[in-house]
């Protein structure tokens, strides 16, 4: 069959998969190619083995793959044959050199962009996919346009804004897509050809275009935001567990107000993933760079508050148990950084295990989708670690149970049984509000929620 598109995306990773996945679902006349430089990873997308977990993904890769979707390393390739080449590799904070802790690490997309110059034959639309500082596209065409090469190209923002865990239906249902482009002819004519691609399943109304500055910068202000309300929330938790009042009613009576919205304010052990810290870093970079102290300060306060609620649940834990943590067996129930996926990166899980594990404590972890990345996040950790899938045999003999990741299955365990196979006394921690504290309390358990007055049986 003769293909209407040739669509390539370089990184195979939690967007780039699911993004292309996706477009290959919904429009078959187009041929989608994902490379990535990592041959094991482009194994697994060929396996029945993913290499990440995201609800409703196997079935869309095995409608797909090998009828319009296909994965491969060969980069090269893939560029020659494209018409638009997605870019998606990854964007880490840097770790060295000037903006060390803040900036972006550019070097992976920097690499894409000269393998593009140096393999493209034919005129190409370069869509940055990856997440991005403020004025990227504008290095991407000076490095597109550096040699005599004669290809032209147009290069377009659109970022994504899917969420892990609800990736397939966060892209089958956008509450938005983004494209930003060059506001030249050749500019406007490349942001209506990927218009046109979303379009094959996307309400036009939800396609919303912008100049290229103003879709780079939307992306890091959008997270920024998201991440402001966690910590928003979790700021007045700790003030909740001052006073008495609680954080759930606290919530409830301001998101009620339709300007404010009722979502995400779930007070939390702390916000996790990927991008989160990275992205409001950046930005704090960005306005450090362009000499906006104030502004830098203003929004680094939201990764500070996010430093402060994950070492206050461990001081918390501390105190409540005897000042001593030395010995005691702790079950954290949960260490992907939200349920549903089995993603680790920046989870608070990997902040308290190695908090727990300072003071001396054992720690004995478990998740249903999430241990193989735990091994790797704590490997060399200096302590007793233990990873047992069953939350059951996990908490037997444990001093305290600590929830870190929302799944469903934690609030639907036999607590009384729990309890009965626990060291006495018996702690939980809920680090997501998400059991029945009145019920554990009942049981026997000495109940330490976020943001709510703990429940003791001590005198
Ligand atoms: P990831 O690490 O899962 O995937 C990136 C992939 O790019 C890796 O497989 C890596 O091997 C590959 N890669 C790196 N350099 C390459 C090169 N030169 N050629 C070919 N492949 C290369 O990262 P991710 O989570 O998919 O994030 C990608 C981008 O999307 C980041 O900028 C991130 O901020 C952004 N983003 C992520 C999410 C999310 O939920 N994870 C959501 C929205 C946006
Ligand atoms: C987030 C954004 O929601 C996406 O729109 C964005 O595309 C993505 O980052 C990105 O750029 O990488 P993600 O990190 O996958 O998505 O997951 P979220 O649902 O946003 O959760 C982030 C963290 O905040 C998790 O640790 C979660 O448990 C926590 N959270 C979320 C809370 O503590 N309370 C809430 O009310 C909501």
């Amino acid at each position: 069959m003769a293909f209407e598109k040739n669509i390539l995306c370089i990184g195979a990773g939690y967007v780039g998969g699911p993004t292309l996945a996706m477009i290959a679902h919904k429009c078959p006349q187009y041929r989608v190619t994902i490379v990535d430089i990592n041959p094991i990873r482009i194994d697994q997308w060929n396996s029945d083995d993913l290499p990440i977990y995201e609800p409703g993904l196997d079935e869309i890769i095995k409608e797909t793959r090998g009828r319009n979707l296909f994965f491969s390393t060969d980069i090269e390739k893939g560029i020659k044959e494209s018409d638009i080449i997605f870019v998606s590799v990854n964007t880490p904070t840097k770790t060295f050199g000037a903006g060390a802790g803040m900036a972006a690490d550019l070097q992976y997309w920097e690499k894409t962009a000269r393998q593009i110059r140096k393999n493209a034959e034919s005129p190409k639309i370069i869509v940055e996919k990856s997440t991005l500082p403020v004025k990227t596209a504008l290095a991407m065409h000076r490095i597109l346009t550096s040699t005599e090469n004669e290809v032209r190209f147009e290069v377009l923002s659109n970022p994504e804004f899917l969420a892990e865990g609800t990736a397939i239906k966060d892209l089958e249902n956008p509450d938005r897509v983004l494209i930003g482009s060059m506001e030249t002819p050749e500019g406007l004519k490349a942001r209506n050809e990927l218009v046109e691609i979303y379009a094959n399943w996307v309400p036009r109304e939800r396609i919303i275009t912008s100049n290229i500055w103003s879709s780079e910068l939307s992306k890091l202000v959008s997270n920024a935001f998201l991440a402001q309300r966690i910590s928003s929330i979790n700021s007045i938790s700790a003030l909740c567990e001052k006073t008495d009042a609680d954080i759930t009613e606290v919530a409830r009576a301001v998101g009620m107000d339709s300007r404010v919205g009722n979502k995400f304010l779930n007070a939390s052990v702390g916000f996790g993933g990927s991008c989160f810290k990275k992205d409001i870093l950046n930005l704090v970079y960005l306005c450090q760079y362009y000499g906006l102290e104030e502004v830098a300060e203003y929004w680094r306060g939201v990764v500070s508050i996010n430093e402060y609620q994950k070492e206050r649940f461990v001081l918390n834990m501390l105190s409540t148990m005897f000042n001593t943590l030395a010995g005691k067996r702790i079950c954290l129930f949960g260490f992907a950084f939200k349920a549903n996926t089995g993603d680790t990166r920046e989870s608070p899980g990997i902040f308290i295990a190695g908090r727990l594990a300072e003071e001396k404590a054992e720690v004995v972890i478990t998740d249903p989708e999430a241990l193989k990345n735990a091994m790797a996040d704590l490997d060399g950790l200096e302590a007793k670690i233990s990873y047992v899938k069953d939350p059951y045999e996990a908490s037997t003999g444990c001093d305290a149970i600590a929830v870190l990741t929302e799944w469903d299955i934690y609030a639907d365990l036999d607590y009384g049984k729990i309890y009965e196979s626990m060291t006495k006394p018996c702690f939980i921690f809920d680090g997501r509000n998400i059991l029945d504290h009145e019920r554990l309390f009942d049981i026997g358990f000495n109940v330490f929620p976020i943001g709510k007055p703990a429940m003791t049986h001590f005198s």
